[in-house]
């Protein structure tokens, strides 16, 4: 039997960070084996916000296939592909965008709050506004049944599927609803304690970041405010220091240990911290040392880019064969 399809992706405004590792690419690592599983560089996403600087989302499209490699995405077993060269994607969103009302696009809570976030008021590009329908048409022209993603994308995941139910009652069965797949954790604080990691943000630790960088990050971190000397009980639970413990600390002695003590009053932040450091080291070494093996390689990386996707366009003119079949404008 045919193996069933991911499809997923990033949009390349910038490295890529822990909270991208535990909300997605970790459970790519994993499937990769068992699914066909596609990967975008979704560079028009990108630009929706980012296009009075196209010269950013070029530059991250390399910095973001380096942290897929780093991690252990294998172009073996995944194909990665740039979304803007694949035009069948643009296709298919316009006609997607029939299906979808103003006001549904704009009630998407992530979109929602994306247009809070960057301030946009009453002037929304309508290109922003729209990326979760041309995000369907990604998923859906790939045939995707499993899409890996962070929490915050769940509101597009669902709205895929209102688009797919909508277009199959339309038009006829042509398409599958995929389901999303969110991380083991869902959602990583911020160094700064904000609840989400986020690049916008600016409270990130990349998955490329120095020892160097990484320490000072970590030795900064927001902890327990309410914490002022060494002696005082301290909470444990949202703490962020704790939460990265549990998720990037093996050694779940040393974590339980340290928890312990820091309810106590008789572990100072200083300790912990520094325990917290040597464990994402640990964890980020390979990650660094292997993307360094492809740094600088641009003919490796551009053929790896330049077979993916070929492979991907393949797979989505298919798709839209049966789009127009389906919608009667097969003339010819
Ligand atoms: N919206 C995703 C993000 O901001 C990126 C993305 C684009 C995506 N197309 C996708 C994710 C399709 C999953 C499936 O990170």
């Amino acid at each position: 039997m045919d193996k069933k399809r991911i499809l997923t992706g990033d949009r390349p405004t910038g490295r890529l960070h822990l909270g991208h590792y535990v909300g997605s690419l970790q459970n790519r690592i994993k499937l990769q084996d068992e699914y066909d599983q596609f990967v975008m560089l979704a560079d028009v996403q990108a630009l929706t916000d980012n296009f009075e600087n196209p010269e950013e989302v070029r530059k991250s499209i390399k910095e973001v296939l380096l942290d897929y490699l780093a991690v252990g995405i294998d172009p073996k077993k995944t194909t990665i592909l740039i979304q803007s060269l694949i035009p069948e994607i643009a296709e298919l969103t316009v006609f997607y965008l029939n299906l979808v009302t103003l006001e549904r696009v704009l009630r998407n809570p992530t979109v929602k709050d994306e247009i809070k976030q960057k301030g946009f008021g009453q002037n929304i590009p309508a290109g922003f506004a729209m990326y979760p329908v041309s995000q369907a048409a990604d998923i859906t022209i790939f045939n995707a049944s499993l899409v890996p993603v962070g929490e915050d994308q769940l509101p597009m995941i669902e709205q895929t599927r209102e688009i797919v139910r909508k277009f199959n009652s339309l038009y006829g069965q042509v398409f599958i609803e995929p389901e999303a797949l969110l991380g083991e954790v869902k959602r990583l604080p911020g160094i700064d304690g904000n609840a989400k990691m986020g690049k916008s943000l600016g409270n990130c630790i990349y998955l490329s970041d120095s020892e160097e960088e990484l320490k000072r990050k970590v030795m900064s971190m927001y902890t327990d405010p309410n914490r002022i000397h060494p002696t005082d009980p301290g909470k444990v639970e949202g703490n962020p220091i704790f939460v990265y413990h549990d998720v990037f600390n093996p050694d779940k002695a040393q974590v339980a240990d340290l928890k312990k003590r820091y309810q106590e009053g008789k572990v100072g932040d200083i300790e912990v911290k520094e325990k917290l450091f040597v464990a994402l080291n640990n964890f980020l070494t390979p990650i660094r040392e292997k993307r360094s093996e492809f740094e600088g390689k641009d003919k490796i990386l551009d053929r790896i880019l330049k077979d993916g996707t070929e492979k991907a366009r393949g797979v989505a003119g298919e798709t839209m064969k049966k789009v127009r079949k389906a919608m009667k404008i097969d003339y010819f």
